[in-house]
């Protein structure tokens, strides 16, 4: 079809990882493959330090540092790379969770001495409610870490998916002497601090080979043929369908720091990560191959410097072309709406465009006229399904400390809800305004801009909450009754959706147990 040769030229992913697993070194690597950037370094982390995260403007620099690397496009073997930028703070886990909803694929990142951590956890849930194809990089293999069996057993037993390795460590550590490629059969050797190059990646034809333990000392010889024998039995030959279809993830082993092992994960991922996808909507699947243009806003980035008052709106193309100055219509407002300066991420310059296309983002200027999740099309009237609302982790009530200021606060309220920075949500009785956040530094950013930008001044009580839960049932009078007596509890969600705020797990599953007609959802999914 019309633009099948743009289609199949795109892989549109995301990198992600517990903090400190070595995203940010990673994805430097890769930008210096694709020659986007040219020296080591160049790639500021957008992850705030674990020592600012009181420091406001230390956040207001991440911030602007992380929306000129929000998307990085490069070429690689004349594939077209859009690799998404997650933040690595964990109070901006909803920004990470939310960019997922735009990719096709994702590398996962695990240190090889921590092993599965909290955020990795989380990320593959996320990645598990859409089976997107994973690849695991299992990090730093320079350090002493846990061993490479262990390591799988860990990651299969906690991250709930099947894993196929592709590439296996000699040693580790001090000893670590490179790693042997099951795809290629071939070994690829390390040395400290220095850049692997095309002399150290030696085909092997066998395992036998008389060369192999003058290379890697004749123990790690035997050691390797053990475990690859061993390898070879338990995981068959390696199929691309189970990856494709997010069941099974292919493991590569490596070094982000040394450059090792970094080629091979991206050589492996240009063959077989896929392409952009067909996408679901509230009314059909929107054929990534269609002629007609789609596509919806996944993240709101807003400038918090008030010379500057600008906000971009990350739009994911889904099928048919993007084209500068054309009319689409915007369908939750019903009205046609054009831009004239929509602009890509092509390295670090952002550059005007003319068109894009499926798997592309486009960076639009807003003032105001984008939510999380709206869809743009050529007229059609659909939604983008997929673009959940998980429960905030931290609950406080909205104080206003001026009342003059309450249509202002109102506003504000709304408008930063809407770029997806916390969740609102109203109580039924007395019209309590509550906000939810998944960490502390939240709370900051909102209370800061309701100040600067709606002249709101707020302070915030701490609630007694943990979770919320989106409350449904086909039995309109139960949960009529429910949420009567109920009243401390349950509140409206931005959209007016029913939502039951839990004090604790016991709570919860009293409630889930008391009332078998009613549905308790973890993401507000289940509305679209
Ligand atoms: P993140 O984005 O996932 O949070 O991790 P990042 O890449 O910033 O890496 C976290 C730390 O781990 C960094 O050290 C980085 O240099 C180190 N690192 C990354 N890959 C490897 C590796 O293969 N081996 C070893 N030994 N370390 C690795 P840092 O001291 O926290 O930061 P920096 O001062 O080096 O930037």
């Amino acid at each position: 079809m019309k633009f099948d040769g743009e289609i199949i030229k795109r892989r549109t992913f995301a990198i992600i990882s517990h903090p400190d697993a070595g995203k940010t070194t990673l994805t430097e690597k890769f930008l210096l493959f694709g020659g986007a950037i040219q020296t080591a370094g160049a790639v500021k982390s957008n992850k705030i330090r674990k020592h600012a995260t009181s420091d406001f403007m230390e956040i207001e620099r991440q911030r602007g540092i992380s929306v000129a690397t929000s998307v990085m496009s490069f070429e690689y073997k004349n594939v077209l790379i859009n690799l998404l930028d997650t933040p690595g703070h964990k109070d901006f886990a909803e920004d990470t969770y939310r960019t997922l909803t735009a990719v096709d694929s994702v590398v996962l990142v695990v240190d090889s001495v921590k092993g599965v951590e909290e955020q990795t956890r989380k990320l593959m849930e996320v990645c598990r409610m859409r089976d997107t194809p994973v690849i695991v990089f299992i990090n730093k293999l320079d350090r002493d870490g846990k061993q490479p069996f262990d390591l799988l057993d860990e990651i299969e037993k906690e991250l709930r998916i099947h894993l196929h390795p592709l590439s296996w460590p000699i040693n580790m550590g001090k000893d670590f002497k490179g790693v042997y490629n099951l795809y290629e059969k071939s070994l690829l050797l390390f040395h400290a601090n220095q850049k692997a190059t095309e002399d150290d990646i030696v085909p092997i034809k066998n395992l036998d080979d008389p060369s192999l333990p003058k290379l890697v000392e004749e123990k790690n010889a035997i050691q390797l043929q053990e475990d690859v024998e061993l390898i070879e039995g338990v995981y068959g030959k390696f199929q691309t369908e189970p990856y494709l279809a997010g069941k099974t993830a292919p493991v590569f082993f490596g070094s982000a720091i040394n450059n090792f092992g970094v080629k091979e994960l991206l050589d492996t991922f240009i063959q077989i990560a896929p392409i952009p996808r067909n996408r679901e909507t509230n009314v059909r699947e929107v054929d990534v191959h269609e002629e007609k243009f789609s596509g919806f806003i996944f993240k709101i980035h807003a400038n918090l410097d008030p010379r500057h008052r600008d906000r971009i709106a990350f739009l994911r193309v889904c099928s048919g072309r993007f084209e500068r100055n054309k009319f689409y219509k915007h369908v939750r407002l019903e009205k046609d709406v054009r831009f004239s300066n929509p602009y890509s991420f092509l390295a670090r310059e952002k550059d005007v465009i003319q068109e894009a296309f499926p798997g592309d983002v486009v960076g639009l200027f807003d003032t105001g006229n984008f939510k999380i999740g709206d869809t743009l099309t050529e007229g059609e009237r659909f939604y983008f399904t997929g673009i959940p609302t998980f429960s905030p982790e931290i609950f406080r009530e909205v104080v206003n400390k001026d009342p003059m200021k309450t249509k202002q606060l109102e506003k504000g309220l709304l408008q930063l809800t809407d770029e997806g920075v916390a969740q609102l949500f109203t109580q039924h009785l007395g019209n309590r305004k509550i906000i939810g956040c998944v960490g502390d530094l939240q709370f900051e950013v909102i209370q800061y801009r309701l100040l600067h930008e709606y002249s709101a001044s707020v302070q915030f009580n701490s609630l007694p909450f943990f979770k919320a839960c989106w409350i449904t049932s086909d039995n309109k009078t139960k949960l009529d009754e429910f949420t009567r007596f109920k009243t401390a509890n349950v509140v409206n969600d931005k959209d007016g959706h029913l939502v039951y705020l839990a004090q604790s797990e016991w709570f919860l599953n009293t409630e889930i147990t008391n009332n078998p007609d009613i549905t308790f959802h973890f993401s507000s999914e289940v509305h679209k």
